[in-house]
């Protein structure tokens, strides 16, 4: 990769000025990598006729197999319906309940397996060892609380706003249990946007900590909550309950004053509800199990809601011949269940398998960087999933840390980003000792689980591509003019899906017109077919096969920035901005950055008058902060004279993109006031 350290650009004009996957930097083709023989021996999935089996011909039928996994209290008529396209209705007449197949079922075999391993992240404190007989226990009691003394019922909407602890897994399938659909927020994410989240469900309930650990600090986490319940307010939308888990049971560990009538105490209450029981409801596979907000395009974030049946079915799937998970393993995911990658693969896959799941509740580098490595010897972690940008933190920090541990690694996941050849042969070589295979699994928040990885056993590895599609995934690569670009052309294009899978989202919350907008318009054949051949999915990211078949993800083409693996709208961050009154434009742009992978830069400009001032900046960042949460804080906040503007008056931000990433922004001279690029270089460092 050294040699080709600077980014190259490839024309691709999107709808977005800029895009992640025009200033996405290109390694060359790597050599292949063979999967450890010890690793394939035990294998979950080692027949490469798979792909036979699951050829598009073949299709919807194959998915079978997806649904065979799990209980069901009534087996589904119609694999797939596909009647209202391209709202796809997967396992159609089948019922079924997503915290029986998680919890319950496993009671016979494996009650006195670990379920949960929770880790807290000040390491003196002792690690919890939740057995599925206890989770079971836990859950129940919740469930009946939830039910008893709050009045919840399937169907309604509830926001949670937990860290990463124990209780969240457990208030995720008490609401599963009763048919209840959980929206989970991100913890990082303040007290506002959690407040847009909690209107725009509807919840009437909003669930979470006083406080968590987050880098050797006791985070108080209850402010938040009260946040959230005026900001919601101001939308209209009252919150009649705050529940509150105690990190430390039976000790109040926030200043936040609790509200008479409306806080409640979930450990005092749940005294209450000691050794009762709640029969999972029967729900039909076609009901929404979540909400997972994520950005689009837009300011407000949107809901993607997926289902019990097809979701489920997905994630068991793919957790047991991608993850390759056994029920003895003990399975590691070091996201956070605040996005998707812990909905699917901390708690509903690993569990639904009768599999040990790590909850971590830190920063992997608290309090150095050995922190992971003593985790997993500790706990005989043998399957590890984590995100690049976590993966080149450590590296940084303690490059050598690895090979002083004990852990032994099978199985090692990179989700979220593309990895970097360079970086990846330290996890391959350092943290997996090369004992362990490597899946490198591309996917979105609207998908539920993996599209493209190789299938571990079956595969060779390459360092730098996410790999093939897996069994029963479609894709193909678009051209702008809708043209298919021939398979392995090695041309950037913009990625599809030809097929539904069940792991595919129902529908955005409340907004069906933009869920067909955004994901099936664009390349649809025909708007009132019901055949779903005509309804590629358009997953928003550039993407070029190599003539081996592997993919490689070049980053997002709308206005959609991924730092850190996690998700930011553009848009919101210039919204929050023009919030201070001081900003007349704001314009973020992507920039490449070493350990993140990507960075917002936030351009304004000011009032006619007012100079550039550091208190002016300080009040951007803390907009932006209050808006939507620290993650979001800009890499800069340059304060420029003027916008770079065509003369139609649109703001150039490819031109500023180029400045932000030290490149050749082009052509100016068609700009209305190209004088002003040269200006704004100066005040970039
Ligand atoms: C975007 C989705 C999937 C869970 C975590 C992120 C990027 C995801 C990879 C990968 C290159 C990747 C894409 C995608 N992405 N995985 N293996 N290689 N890029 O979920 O927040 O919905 O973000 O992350 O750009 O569109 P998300």
């Amino acid at each position: 990769m050294s040699e080709e350290k600077s980014p190259r650009l490839y024309k691709n004009q999107q709808t977005a000025d800029i895009s992640e996957a025009q200033i996405a930097v290109h390694w060359q083709e790597e050599d292949y990598f063979a999967p450890p023989t010890r690793f394939i021996a035990q294998a979950n999935l080692t027949d490469a006729s798979i792909f036979e089996r699951f050829s598009l011909d073949k299709f919807p039928d194959y998915y079978k197999e997806f649904g065979d996994l799990l209980d069901w209290y009534k087996y589904w008529e119609k694999t797939l319906d596909t009647s209202n396209a391209p709202f796809w209705r997967w396992f159609v007449g089948g019922e079924l309940n997503a915290c029986h197949n998680c919890v319950d079922r496993h009671l016979s075999k494996h009650r006195n397996n670990t379920a949960i391993h929770f880790v807290p992240e000040p390491e003196h404190e002792t690690v919890q060892h939740i057995t599925y007989q206890e989770l079971f226990v836990r859950v129940n009691e919740f469930a009946a609380l939830l039910r008893d003394s709050c009045g919840l019922k399937a169907g309604d909407r509830v926001t949670l706003h937990m860290p990463m602890v124990a209780e969240l897994p457990i208030t995720m399938l008490a609401c599963a249990r009763l048919g209840v659909i959980h929206s989970q927020v991100f913890s990082g994410f303040s007290g506002k946007a959690c407040g847009d989240r909690v209107s725009d469900s509807e919840s009437r309930v909003l669930i979470t900590m006083d406080a968590y650990y987050r880098a050797g600090k006791l985070l108080d986490h209850k402010e938040k909550a009260d946040i959230a319940v005026t900001e919601a307010a101001k939308d209209g939308h009252k919150v009649d309950k705050v529940l509150i888990w105690q990190r430390y049971p039976g000790k109040y560990s926030s200043p936040a004053k609790l509200v008479e009538g409306r806080d409640i105490i979930v450990n005092d209450l749940l005294k209450q509800h000691r050794g009762e029981r709640v029969d999972p409801a029967h729900m039909p596979a076609e009901a929404a199990l979540f909400l997972m907000y994520t950005s689009g395009t837009t300011g407000r974030p949107k809901g993607c809601q997926h289902s019990i049946g097809g979701y489920l079915a997905y994630v068991t799937w793919t957790s047991k011949y991608i993850q390759d998970i056994h029920p003895e393993d003990v399975y590691w995911c070091m996201a956070d269940i605040g996005w998707i990658t812990g909905h699917s693969y901390i708690v509903y896959g690993p569990l639904a398998l009768g599999a040990s799941s790590v909850v971590y509740e830190g920063v992997p580098t608290y309090p150095d960087a050995g922190r992971p490595w003593r985790i997993a010897e500790e706990l005989g972690v043998n399957i590890f999933h984590t995100s690049p940008t976590a993966i080149r933190a450590l590296r940084r920090d303690g490059p050598d840390e690895p090979t002083k541990y004990s852990h032994h690694f099978k199985h090692m996941t990179t989700v979220g980003e593309p990895i970097e050849p360079e970086v990846w042969k330290w996890y391959y070589n350092v943290v997996g000792k090369t004992e362990a295979v490597i899946v490198d699994t591309w996917w979105q928040t609207e998908n539920g689980g993996f599209l493209c990885s190789t299938v571990p056993a079956i595969h060779q590895m390459k360092p730098g591509s996410a790999g093939p599609a897996i069994p029963g995934i479609h894709p193909v690569i678009y051209d702008d003019e809708g043209k298919e670009l021939p398979a392995g052309s090695g041309r950037a294009g913009n990625i599809c899906i030809r097929n539904p899978w069940p792991g595919i989202f129902q529908t955005i919350w409340k907004d069906p017109d933009r869920f067909v907008k955004q994901y099936y318009e664009r390349y649809c054949k025909n708007p009132k077919s019901k055949d779903w051949r005509d309804w590629p999915y358009l997953a928003g990211d550039g993407a070029v096969q190599a003539a081996d078949g592997y993919y490689r993800i070049l980053g997002r083409i709308d206005d959609v920035i991924n730092v850190a693996g996690h998700r930011l709208g553009t848009k919101e961050i210039e919204s929050a901005a023009l919030l201070v009154p001081e900003v007349v434009e704001a314009a973020v742009v992507p920039v490449a950055d070493p350990i993140k992978g990507k960075v917002p830069d936030l351009y304004v400009s000011l009032k006619l008058g007012l100079q550039a001032a550091q208190e002016i900046t300080d009040k951007i960042s803390a907009a932006v902060v209050f808006e939507i949460g620290a993650i979001a804080r800009p890499h800069q906040i340059i304060i420029v004279p003027d916008m770079p503007k065509t003369r139609s008056g649109k703001i150039m931000r490819r031109v500023l993109a180029a400045i932000s990433n030290h490149l050749d922004p082009g052509d100016v001279s068609t700009l209305a006031n190209p004088e002003v690029v040269d200006k704004i270089r100066d005040l970039v460092k």
